[in-house]
């Protein structure tokens, strides 16, 4: 087994060089462990990622990477990771990790029965590309499934490169993957539907996300500094009943496919604001009514 505390020692390779493989490993490098091997399904992403990794080879099959590794990443789609977990010859004692945040330590399991350590490390990052993934990755949270040894070691690694910690069993993993889901990928989803809107006063899309994504970078420091109820804003928090009267009006004239989301959204939202202290109980109940009455009056289209 190698030793955990001889970092430069470890042999760390990667099934798959996408965008989570590159930024990992740059920042595994830039904290001095060794990253030595790469094997992806097309040859030019697995010299990508070697050409930005020095002292990483590509190799020529997953066998390989295995067998010249003391950790391996399987940092493929999700999709592939337990055919590539099937496929492979392990190692006793050889740590086998997948980035998975949907997947369990299931897809592992082949791995396990050959002896191998297995865990999952998730970045709660939206990774685009490497360069910013990279720098993403200090103060990211990740994610840590495993038991006694990987869970440690995963830990240790995490901590290195600047991350944050949490605990996850397998029964966790949903609730928790569909967090980062719904802050990541549906906060787009409402950034792109919203910039649309922009259109109906004269602006394209483009002008509308970049307005709103500063506004979305601003949100995310009062969460920070302030936590909730206390960053929580706007018309629902201030009781400004009027103004709510006129987007619920507004939305059903103009843009009617976006009402239930809207209604939705501000439903969960009255209790953070009623929490935050600024809205009488007598207030918080007019303006549910107010929204519950306009709430099926839109429609998806
Ligand atoms: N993107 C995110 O925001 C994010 C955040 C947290 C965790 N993750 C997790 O990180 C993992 C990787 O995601 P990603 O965003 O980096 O995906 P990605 O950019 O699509 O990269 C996946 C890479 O895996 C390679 N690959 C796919 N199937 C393979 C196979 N059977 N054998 C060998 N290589 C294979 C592909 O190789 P080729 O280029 O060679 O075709 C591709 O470069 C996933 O488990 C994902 O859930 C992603």
């Amino acid at each position: 087994m190698f030793d955990p505390n001889n970092k430069n020692q470890i042999r760390i390779g990667f099934i798959g060089a996408g965008i989570v493989g590159i930024s990992l490993a740059l920042a595994l490098r830039k904290s001095d462990y060794n990253v030595r091997s790469i094997f992806s399904r097309r040859k030019k992403s697995s010299e990508t990622f070697a050409r930005l990794i020095s002292g990483c080879h590509v190799v020529e099959s997953y066998d390989e990477v295995s067998a010249k590794s003391d950790i391996v990443f399987i940092t493929t789609s999700d999709d592939s990771i337990q055919a590539v977990a099937s496929k492979t010859n392990w190692r006793s004692k050889q740590l086998v990790v997948h980035c998975s945040g949907a997947s369990t330590l299931d897809v592992l399991e082949e791995a396990r029965i050959q002896g191998a350590y297995v865990g999952s490390l998730h970045p709660l990052q939206a990774f685009a590309s490497f360069e910013d993934g990279v720098l993403s990755i200090p103060g990211t949270t990740f994610a840590i499934e495993g038991k006694e040894f990987a869970r440690s070691f995963l830990e240790s690694l995490a901590l290195d490169i600047g991350g944050e910690v949490i605990y996850l069993n397998s029964e966790d993993k949903v609730l928790y993957h569909l967090t980062g889901v719904m802050m990541g990928g549906m906060l787009s989803t409402l950034a792109a539907s919203v910039s649309d809107l922009w259109r109906l006063f004269g602006y394209d899309r483009e002008k509308g996300v970049n307005a709103l994504s500063k506004m979305i970078h601003q949100v995310g420091i009062n969460l920070r500094q302030l936590g909730i109820p206390d960053a929580v804003a706007g018309p629902y928090s201030r009781g400004d009943i009027g103004t709510i009267e006129k987007h619920l009006s507004g939305l059903l004239d103009k843009a009617p496919e976006l009402l239930p989301v809207y209604c939705e959204m501000a439903l969960i939202g009255l209790p953070y604001a009623f929490e935050k202290g600024n809205l009488s109980e007598e207030k918080l109940q007019e303006i549910r009514g107010l929204v519950l009455s306009f709430k099926n009056k839109g429609e998806f289209k």
